[in-house]
């Protein structure tokens, strides 16, 4: 077998970055009104003013990352003085961490090593006077910043910047993905008296919302007619069980890739049980089933 040679046998993914995790899609018809209310309550952003803070609320699998990094995508398109900022909290959990992801989105680089925490917040206030420029931080999963008071130190940090550096300007969207933490009743008064969020609630996805975006996945990430309506339905209802929406693009990715292995061009009924045998899902999804 010669390595490098392309292969000519025709493949049953066109683009397979539709099934990734990070990929961000064009939120759903349905799921544009959160989107507006969202662009609503950043838009003074867009006119050199701080923008209103928001929480994203609603279980897993709502899309609320993809509805946030879809409007900051528009926002980057459109203007370079209000700049968009998206922090994973999963992965960024100190302050330090979560400004110098601030930093690096200012100056095109990670903050250098012997930077002190308040030598990365200066700096990335002087960068933000500098370009005249209004900050949108999107803080997800906020929860995973750690403790109450961490919560508050990091949202403090933000929200207060103006009083150290007088002219910065930077509104807060927090995503909240476990219903039972109140984010709003939870800060100090001195951090809730800045911040004042409007709360965006995303329900769970309705069982035709589950089917048109998983439809319109298998369009543009499979070959024409690969997933017959019978097989995606499937699918459709191990998502309506499981209430994640990932769940079912999970399964049409490995499905299409037992179909793809086996030479064909059609995933079958029998490729999605297989697809379901080998994969592990969190019980707990059980807990919210999607509406009907
Ligand atoms: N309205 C939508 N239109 C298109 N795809 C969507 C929509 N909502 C969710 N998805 C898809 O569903 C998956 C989960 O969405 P997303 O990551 O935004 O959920 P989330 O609410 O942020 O979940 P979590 O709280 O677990 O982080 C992603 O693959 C995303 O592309
Ligand atoms: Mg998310």
């Amino acid at each position: 077998m010669e390595p490098n040679r392309p292969s000519t046998t025709p493949t049953l993914f066109q683009d397979r970055s539709v099934f990734a995790a990070d990929y961000v899609p064009e939120p759903a018809p349905s799921r544009m009104a959160m989107m507006d209310q969202l662009a609503f309550n950043l838009r003074s952003g867009m006119v050199g003013a701080t923008p209103s803070h928001v929480i994203c609320s609603g279980p897993p699998g709502t899309g609320k990352t993809a509805c946030v990094r879809a409007l900051f995508a528009e926002i980057e398109e459109m203007t370079d003085r209000f700049i968009p900022v998206y922090v994973d909290c999963r992965i960024d959990r100190t302050l330090y961490a979560i400004h110098s992801r601030v930093f690096a989105r200012l100056a095109g680089r990670p903050p250098a090593d012997d930077m002190e925490e308040w030598d990365v917040t200066r700096a990335v206030a002087e960068m933000m006077r500098e370009r005249k420029a209004v900050l949108v931080v999107c803080l997800d999963d906020i929860a995973c910043i750690g403790s109450r008071s961490e919560v508050n130190l990091a949202l403090a940090t933000l929200l207060r910047m103006y009083e150290s550096y007088p002219g910065t300007k930077i509104g807060v969207v927090a995503i909240v993905n476990d219903l039972r933490y109140h984010l709003a009743a939870d800060v100090d008064r001195s951090v809730f008296s800045v911040f004042h969020p409007t709360e965006i609630f995303f329900p769970p996805l309705y069982v035709k919302e589950i089917r048109g975006i998983l439809r319109d996945r298998v369009r543009q990430g499979l070959a024409p007619r690969a997933v017959p309506v019978k097989v995606l339905e499937m699918v459709v209802e191990r998502v309506r069980e499981h209430g994640d929406i990932r769940v079912g693009l999970d399964l049409l990715q490995r499905a299409a890739t037992l179909a793809e292995q086996d030479g064909r061009r059609r995933v079958t009924a029998e490729d999605v049980c297989t697809a379901c045998e080998s994969s592990v899902i969190d019980p707990r999804l059980r807990v919210i089933r999607a509406p009907a």
